[in-house]
C-alpha cells in the first residue's frame, strides 16, 4: 500500500466479523465524521468485533480499546498489535496432539454444538494456545479460533445447538471442519495489515472503568437498548466468552440446552436502567470530544439523548443515515431497518 492509501482503504483489511450491532458497513459515515476532529488519543470502551478501534488506528490514533466481555477484548489484541504473526512453527505447536482423555469441551459440548472431531480439536488448539509465550501470540491463535467457532455455528449465534441440518444450505463455512477453518483463519489473521504508527492497547474493562484522562475523544457504542426483546451478547455469544477463557471464571448453567455461562449485567440491557447509563457515561468522558453511535430503535430516543449529552457538552451535532443491520432471523432483520446516528458532542 502507497503512503497515500486513505485510512478507510486501510481499514478495509480488517477481517469481517458476523457481530450484533458491528459498525463495518457504517465505516465510510463514521470516517467522514471522525476525519475532522481534532484528536490523537482515543477511547473504544464497547469495542465488540473491533473495527472502528481498527479505522481509528489506521487513522494514525492512538487507541485504547475495551469491552466488558472476554472475546471482544481478545480479538482487538490480536487486530491491534504491532508485531507479530502465527508463524509456521507456532502453527505446528498450536496443532500437536495433547495427550489425556476427552477435555472439556468435548465433555461440556458434545450433542450440542460441532462434530465430535471438531470437539477433540477444539480442546487440543486451545490447551495449546495456554502454552504459548507472549500475549499477542495467543490473542492471533485465539482470535483465529473464535472467527472459525463463529463461521461454521449456524447463523453465527450460540442459540440453535442439536440436529442443524435445517440450517445447512451446502454452505463452504458449515461442511469445513474447524480445522480447515483454523487453517483458513490463521493466515487471515496474519494477513491483516499493521496500520498507524501509535501505541495501541485492548483490554477487558466495564466502560464505567475506563479512565478518561488524557483521552482527546471517545467513541461510544453500547448495546442499543431495546424497546422490546432483548440484547444480551452472552446469550448470543457465550461459548466465544467461554472459549476466550476456557471457561475459567465462568459458571456454566448446567439446566440450559446450549451450556450458557451466567449472563453479565450491563445498564444497557433494560429501560429501567438505561438512561442512569447515558448519563454516567457522558459525565464521565465530558472532558473528551464524545461520539456516540445509536438507532432510532432503540430506547431513549434521539431527542432525548441529545438532551442528555448537552449537558455536558456546549456544542451536539447529529448526523443521521438509514441502515440495515444484516444480523438475526428473517423476521428480525425486518424490524432491522432503522436510522443509524452519530452524535458529536464537544
Ligand atoms: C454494539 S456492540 C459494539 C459494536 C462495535 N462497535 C463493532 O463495530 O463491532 C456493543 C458492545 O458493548 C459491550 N458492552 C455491553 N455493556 C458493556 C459495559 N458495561 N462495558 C463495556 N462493554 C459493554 C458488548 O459486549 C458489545 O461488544
Amino acid at each position: 500500500m502507497t503512503p497515500e492509501t486513505s485510512p478507510l482503504e486501510r481499514a478495509a483489511g480488517y477481517p469481517e466479523l458476523r457481530y450484533m450491532g458491528s459498525k463495518r458497513r457504517l465505516l465510510p459515515w463514521i470516517y467522514e465524521a471522525l476525519r475532522d476532529l481534532p484528536f490523537e488519543t482515543a477511547a473504544d470502551p464497547f469495542v465488540g468485533g473491533g473495527c472502528v478501534a481498527y479505522l481509528m488506528k489506521a487513522m494514525g490514533k492512538s487507541v485504547a480499546a475495551s469491552d466488558f466481555l472476554e472475546f471482544p477484548a481478545v480479538l482487538a489484541r490480536a487486530i491491534l498489535a504491532d508485531s507479530g504473526r502465527t508463524d509456521d512453527d507456532a502453527l505446528d505447536r498450536l496443532l500437536a496432539p495433547r495427550p489425556g482423555g476427552p477435555g472439556f469441551i468435548e465433555r461440556t459440548f458434545a450433542g450440542v454444538f460441532y462434530t465430535p472431531d471438531d470437539l477433540r480439536f477444539l480442546d487440543r488448539v486451545r490447551g495449546n494456545i495456554d502454552d504459548l509465550d507472549g500475549e499477542t501470540p495467543r490473542a492471533l491463535a485465539l482470535a483465529a479460533l473464535i472467527r472459525s467457532c463463529l463461521k461454521k455455528q449456524p447463523r453465527g449465534v450460540f442459540t440453535v445447538s442439536g440436529d442443524l441440518s435445517r440450517y445447512d444450505d451446502g454452505r463452504r463455512d458449515l461442511r469445513l471442519s474447524l480445522e480447515e477453518h483454523f487453517r483458513e483463519q490463521v493466515r487471515v489473521f496474519n494477513a491483516v495489515p499493521f496500520v498507524g504508527d501509535r501505541p495501541c492497547s485492548a483490554r477487558r474493562a466495564d466502560a464505567f472503568e475506563v479512565d478518561p484522562a488524557g483521552l482527546d475523544l471517545v467513541y461510544l457504542d453500547p448495546p442499543y437498548v431495546p424497546r422490546s426483546d432483548d440484547n444480551c451478547y452472552i446469550k448470543r455469544y457465550h461459548f466465544l466468552e467461554g472459549l476466550a477463557c476456557y471457561w475459567r471464571g465462568v459458571r456454566i448453567r448446567e439446566e440450559t440446552r446450549v451450556k450458557k455461562i451466567e449472563k453479565r449485567p450491563t445498564p444497557f440491557g433494560s429501560r429501567r436502567t438505561a438512561l442512569d447509563a447515558f448519563d454516567r457515561l457522558f459525565h464521565r468522558f465530558r472532558e473528551s470530544i464524545i461520539v456516540l453511535s445509536y438507532g432510532s430503535n432503540g430506547y431513549p430516543d434521539l431527542a432525548t439523548l441529545e438532551g442528555l449529552l448537552r449537558r455536558y457538552k456546549p456544542s451536539v451535532t447529529t448526523l443521521v443515515r438509514p441502515h440495515r443491520y444484516h444480523f438475526g432471523t428473517h423476521r428480525a432483520v425486518g424490524r432491522a431497518v432503522a436510522d443509524e446516528y452519530l452524535l458529536i458532542g464537544r
